[in-house]
């Protein structure tokens, strides 16, 4: 099972003024082996929705409850969240200098397994994953994300997907600062990861590029903090041609 469920989230983001609402009541299911997009504005609050269900501590949950098989994360931990199988790529993934890629992975790994990984196997694990992302094997020993050109960031994410195979994987914007090749090929990791079966997948973007690859079961319009709309691969396209005026002018009325 791999269910994520958020039910009337709102959340708050500490400001110089005191707390201002970003999130206003979202919900979302998404179901074992399904593929959400969530598609909208910038500035609407899709990047504070994966902050958020991450344990960000910058982002207040003030009501609401996010669950992954039954498991309430709200009051967790970061790493408790990990642990009970939530991944988050996110938009601007940090530079962590001084810990090796190979090294990072190996103690989340250990986190999440609750035992190490086989030493003796473990290079291969990174090699392989390195080498379906088409990044040199050098990354292995690189600080993470240190000096990794914005492509190649978006790329290592999904090499830490493939090798952490979390429950539920939140990508935020994965798809940006791509190369026209990369895009395929990061496609092309999210759905092996999907393809298990067990995995749910929420997809923040703001391309129908990388959905034309994904094949997504969901997308929805997140607008003003909530979902205002939700459909299939076909909103996506509508979205396309015609933007958000016609959700920003609902949610303004
Ligand atoms: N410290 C802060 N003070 C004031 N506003 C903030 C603060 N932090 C975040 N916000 C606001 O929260 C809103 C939501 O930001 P968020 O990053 O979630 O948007 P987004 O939908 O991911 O946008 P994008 O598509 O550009 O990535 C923005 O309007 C942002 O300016
Ligand atoms: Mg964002």
């Amino acid at each position: 099972m791999a269910e994520l469920v958020i039910t009337g989230l709102h959340v708050d983001v500490e400001t110089e003024h005191g707390p201002k609402e970003i999130l206003k009541g979202v919900n979302l299911t998404i179901r074992t082996g399904e593929i959400h997009a969530i598609m909208g504005p910038n500035g609407s609050g899709k990047s504070t929705l994966a902050y958020a269900v991450a344990g960000h501590p910058k982002y207040m949950i003030t009501s609401g409850s996010v669950m992954i098989d039954g498991v309430e994360l709200t009051e967790l931990s970061v790493d408790e969240r990990a642990k009970a199988g939530l991944f988050l790529a996110m938009q601007y993934p940090v530079e962590v200098p001084g810990v090796s890629t190979s090294n990072f992975l190996r103690t989340a790994k250990t986190a999440l397994d609750g035992e190490a990984p086989k030493v003796r196997t473990w290079p291969k694990v990174i090699a392989s994953a390195l080498e379906t992302m088409e990044l040199d094997p050098s990354f292995s020993g690189r600080s993470v994300n240190e000096g990794f050109s914005g492509g190649e960031k978006k790329r290592g994410e999904i090499v830490q997907l493939d090798v952490l195979n979390p429950k539920v994987a939140i990508l935020d914007e994965i798809d940006s600062g791509l190369d026209i090749d990369a895009v395929r090929m990061v496609a092309e990791g999210i759905n092996r990861y999907a393809a298990q079966g067990d995995r749910g997948v929420l997809l923040i973007t703001h391309y129908t590029r990388i959905l034309r690859y994904t094949e997504p079961t969901h997308v929805h319009v997140f607008v003003d903090g909530h979902v205002v709309a939700s459909g299939g691969k076909e909103l996506s396209e509508e979205l396309e041609i015609d933007g958000y005026d016609k959700y920003l002018k609902a949610a303004r009325s």
